[in-house]
């Protein structure tokens, strides 16, 4: 009987992914279904730079989940471009718990993250009057977010040897350059750097490379409708950092595949 069984699962096994808890097989999942595809996750991808990475790592044929706070709209959007959709505010660690079993019972795999949610709320602040409010919120989203998801996701990642983790950064956050202005902002985006830093060190041995990457400046409801950059060019260096190869970069800082000093 016991011996039937294990026959069975091999053979299975040759065509299916098998999910199984203590032993039993719960669920099969066609291997070409599963396995083929590369599987990335997109934060904040319901509008602006998120939802044109999407777009792009459909075209490449990745298997794309997109996420969004808002489920209405990210459903939405995800329809009409083809691919997955799962609810996720960054800020929520219950939604970031839910979302991961979603991913493995689902995929049993994450091959790449990128880390695209952002917000902008301190325009007309500076360093001596920003509201000790909007400091933290901000980095709660922009900085300790991506962190959050990362250290969910990376032991997905380290089971299967292979990842790529792009945390959107921007210009801003570059401190070779820091004024007094938006400084809510530039402190998220200069932490989520070092955090970039930190991860690439602590996965160096592994095939999972991190990198930061800056848009550019970009015509999106927080770039604005000045901004020099449509939304193709400016997701096209997320997609890069995304889709490197094994010996590609690690823990840097990017524009469009060209390295920018921090
Ligand atoms: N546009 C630029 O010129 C530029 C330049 C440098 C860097 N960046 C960076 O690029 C990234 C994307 O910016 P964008 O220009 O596309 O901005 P955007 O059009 O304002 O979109 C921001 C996205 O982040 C989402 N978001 C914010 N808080 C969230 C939360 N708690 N949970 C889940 N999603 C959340 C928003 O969702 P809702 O729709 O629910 O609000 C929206 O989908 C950001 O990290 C930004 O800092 C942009």
């Amino acid at each position: 009987m016991g011996c039937n069984r294990k026959k069975t699962e091999v053979i299975l096994s040759g065509f299916f992914h098998l999910r199984k808890i203590k032993g039993k097989i719960i669920e099969l999942f066609k291997i070409d279904e599963v396995n083929m595809k590369k599987v990335i996750l997109i934060t904040g991808a319901n509008r602006g730079i998120g939802l044109e990475s999407a777009k792009q790592m459909k075209a490449l044929d990745y298997e794309v989940i997109l996420t969004s706070r808002n489920a209405e709209d990210g459903e939405r959007v995800a329809r009409d471009l083809g691919v997955r959709f799962h609810q996720l505010d960054v800020l929520s660690a219950k939604n970031i718990d839910v979302l991961k079993s979603h991913v493995d019972t689902e995929f049993g795999r994450l091959d790449a993250l990128i880390n695209n949610a952002g917000i902008l709320i301190d325009r007309n602040d500076h360093i001596l009057d920003v509201p000790e409010e909007k400091l933290r919120s901000t980095l709660d989203t922009n900085t300790y977010a991506p962190l959050a998801l990362t250290r969910a996701f990376l032991p997905m990642m380290i089971a299967q040897n292979y990842g790529r983790i792009v945390n959107v950064s921007s210009e801003l956050g570059q401190i070779s350059s820091f004024s007094d202005s938006t400084p809510a902002y530039r402190l998220s985006k200069l932490a989520l750097n070092g955090i970039t830093v930190m991860l690439a060190d602590a996965v160096k041995s592994k095939n999972i490379l991190v990198n930061s990457v800056h848009p550019g400046w970009v015509k999106t409801d927080m770039g604005g409708a000045e901004a020099p950059l449509g939304l193709e060019e400016g997701a096209r260096g997320l997609v890069w950092a995304a889709t490197l190869p094994d010996d590609g970069p690690q823990g840097k800082f990017f524009q469009d595949g060209k390295k920018m000093a921090w």
